[in-house]
């Protein structure tokens, strides 16, 4: 068994069909490498011991509390691999802005996975990992559609549709997209369950919307793999008119949309859940530091450029 072992994952961005991926109908994630969860095993002589680093949280696991994701990260695989506890130390720590949309709770999980599983001298499928991973999504953000654990997995764009086997999307003309975080903490959960009200109060208005997001998905998805990029704007801008149908956007995304729009980008839309969280603008690099100062000037947290590549 090695003494130590340090496993990462990276954060997500979600291109296009939020939302309505959760209802059925297809969606586009890409990985975004800037930004990292790591989490490290070492041998120590007490029982296990997570340390949250970000969180100022530490704790033995027999004594982590049922609802901590992290443990129950670490639980779940020991389960899987049916062993019990290691003497060890689990250090985590993320770069991934939490509560944003960007996979923070995903990759601490796939990170934890990876590095339990290699420290008890298992290296599991990336397969295996993504299922353990949606595990843990499903106790903590209610009817998750799998698609962080998904990207955030493989680490690849992909092109996810619930129930369906993953597929990964070439990207012959790669793009560079801004991921603007807002700083507004925008748990997933809530908008999720507002998102669930409203479709059941309104099956009808909201399916149509779904059927809508689920075609901008498919053309976007097009356009990206026969190598046309430059067709994504006006499909972001549609994208993001039907966010605004569900009501999701907010003030301060529609002002930060209408910023980035304003100062050259392409096309822009929120990114995942919505009401806060974090942006996205389609830029050209002779765009970029314009977009990206604008956004940033409009009291935007912080602002992540990430080229959009095959991996
Ligand atoms: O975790 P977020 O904020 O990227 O949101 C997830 C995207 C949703 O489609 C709203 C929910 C889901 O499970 O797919």
């Amino acid at each position: 068994m090695p003494t130590k072992t340090v496993a990462s994952a990276p954060g997500k961005v979600i291109l296009f069909g939020e939302h309505a991926v959760v209802y059925g109908r297809p969606a586009i994630a890409v990985p975004v490498t800037q930004v990292q969860a790591i989490a490290e095993m070492e041998l120590t002589r007490h029982p296990l011991q997570l340390d949250a680093v970000d969180l100022r949280r530490q704790w033995a696991l027999a004594d982590a509390p049922a609802e901590d994701p992290l443990a129950t990260a670490v639980r779940l695989t020991l389960d899987h691999l049916g062993a019990g506890p290691p003497a060890a130390r689990l250090t985590v720590r993320s770069t991934i802005p939490i509560a944003s949309g960007m996979g923070s709770g995903a990759a601490v999980s796939v990170a934890i996975i990876r590095a339990v599983s290699e420290y008890l001298g298992h290296t599991l499928t990336d397969d295996e990992v993504c299922r353990l991973a949606f595990q843990v999504e499903k106790l903590y953000h209610g009817t998750p559609s799998g698609i962080d654990n998904t990207v955030v997995t493989y680490s690849r764009p992909v092109y996810f549709c619930h129930g369906q086997p993953m597929r990964t999307l070439a990207v012959p003309q790669a793009f560079l997209i801004l991921v603007a975080v807002t700083g507004i903490a925008s748990p997933t959960r809530h908008v999720v369950g507002d998102v669930r009200r409203a479709w059941q109060a309104d099956p009808k208005r909201f399916e149509a919307i779904f059927d809508q997001v689920g075609q901008v998905a498919e053309s976007a998805r097009t356009a990206i793999e026969e190598g046309r990029p430059g067709e994504l704007g006006p499909l972001m801008e549609r994208n993001q008119a039907l966010l605004t149908d569900m009501g999701v956007s907010s003030p301060a995304l529609d002002r930060l949309i209408r910023v980035a729009l304003a100062a050259g980008a392409e096309g822009a839309k929120l990114s995942g859940a919505g009401r806060g969280g974090n942006l996205l603008a389609l830029v050209r690099p002779e765009t970029e530091a314009a977009v990206s100062q604008a956004l940033l000037e409009a009291g935007a947290a912080e602002v992540i450029a990430t080229w959009v590549r095959e991996s």
